[in-house]
């Protein structure tokens, strides 16, 4: 008999789409979030509104970087889905400190409840800019990301050290996951579908970096969702993935692709890319496939034509 699985962040845009996940194959799901500011409480509220009825779900308003509160946030736990952090790379240009107090600080919270609720599978949510420009493409598990262009990625890279740490000392098995730019229904409101969409619906206007000339492996949540499944289900140690397409796209055609399905044009405004980004960011995911089959099933064409049907919607 299984116990519960904790996940932080469940309020999140693919926290909530890991709960449901979850809830639809008969876990106990335990969710706590903060609601912190960083984009709209109200749009976090509404993420999580579908799931307060499931059988099942039980919510609890939480901060990670609590020091002695874990005892009953872990009560009957035995597995951790570890989503919540402060997300944005240019926003941890001018807050170092907050996403050291909750990517790093709180991971470790984390962590030690983890150790003390004995778990059996810790899966944490990376990123992929933790590879920095990069060193060969696509990006593989196995090369340097120890020269980070934010703070946001620099905390997350220390905070996969910090769980490597946990597993030598305490034996606990962490599945770290380096989601590549995740998009899909209920998508953050500060990424580039979203203000897209936003713009191509009222005209608003959004910037562009480097005039579209940057490419990102964009990959549908349901996708990311069924790779963090499969890392759960997987406990092997201490493991990195890449959980990406696998199909970079340049960001000009990314544009053009919704702007076809809006059936107009966005109002765009390029500016030169920040120091902060990536130029191009591309996933080897055969290491996900072999360990867990990991396998993307929906193509940037399919996954933005059922987000701007979602978007369009609301
Ligand atoms: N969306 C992407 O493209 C992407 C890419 C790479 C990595 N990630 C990682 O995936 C995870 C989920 O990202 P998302 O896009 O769903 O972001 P999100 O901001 O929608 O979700 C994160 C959630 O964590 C919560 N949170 C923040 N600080 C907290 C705290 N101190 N205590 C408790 N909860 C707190 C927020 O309120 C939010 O609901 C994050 O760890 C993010 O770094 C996301």
């Amino acid at each position: 008999m299984s116990g519960a699985v904790l996940v932080t962040g469940a309020a999140g845009f693919i926290g909530s789409h890991v709960c449901e996940a979850l809830l639809a194959r008969g876990e106990t799901v335990m969710g706590i979030d903060n609601f912190d500011p960083y984009y709209s409480p109200v749009e976090k509220q509404a993420n999580l509104a579908a799931l307060h009825a499931r059988p099942g779900f039980s919510f609890l308003e939480f901060d990670v970087r609590n020091v002695d509160g874990w005892a009953p946030v872990v009560a009957g736990v035995d597995r951790i889905v570890h989503l919540a952090a402060l997300a944005g790379v240019r926003a941890s240009v001018e807050q170092p400190l907050d996403y050291v107090a909750v990517n790093v600080a709180g991971t470790v919270r984390v962590l030690a409840a983890a150790v003390q609720a004995g778990v059996r599978q810790l899966v944490f949510a990376s990123t992929s800019s933790v590879y920095g420009q990069g060193v060969e493409f696509p990006f593989r598990e196995d090369q340097p990301a120890d020269r980070p262009l934010a703070p946001y990625p620099a905390t997350k890279r220390a905070a996969e050290m910090l769980a490597h740490s946990y597993h030598v000392a305490h034996g606990l098995n962490v599945s770290v996951l380096r989601f590549f730019s995740v998009y899909g229904p209920r998508g953050r409101p500060d990424m580039m579908p979203r203000l897209l969409a936003e713009s191509l619906l009222h005209g608003s206007s959004v910037t562009l970096f480097a005039g579209g000339q940057m490419w990102r492996d964009w990959t549908y949540v349901s996708d990311i969702v069924a790779g963090v499944l499969g890392a759960l289900d997987t406990p092997r140690g201490y493991e990195i993935y890449n959980l990406g397409c696998g199909a970079p796209v340049l960001m000009a055609d990314f544009v053009t692709h919704l702007e076809r399905l809006a059936g107009r044009k966005a109002n765009v405004r390029s500016v030169p890319a920040p120091a902060s980004e990536v130029v191009r960011t591309g996933a080897d995911i055969t290491k996900a496939a072999a360990h867990f089959g990991y396998q993307p099933q929906i193509s940037v064409e399919a996954g933005l034509k059922l987000f701007w049907d979602w978007f369009a919607a609301r």
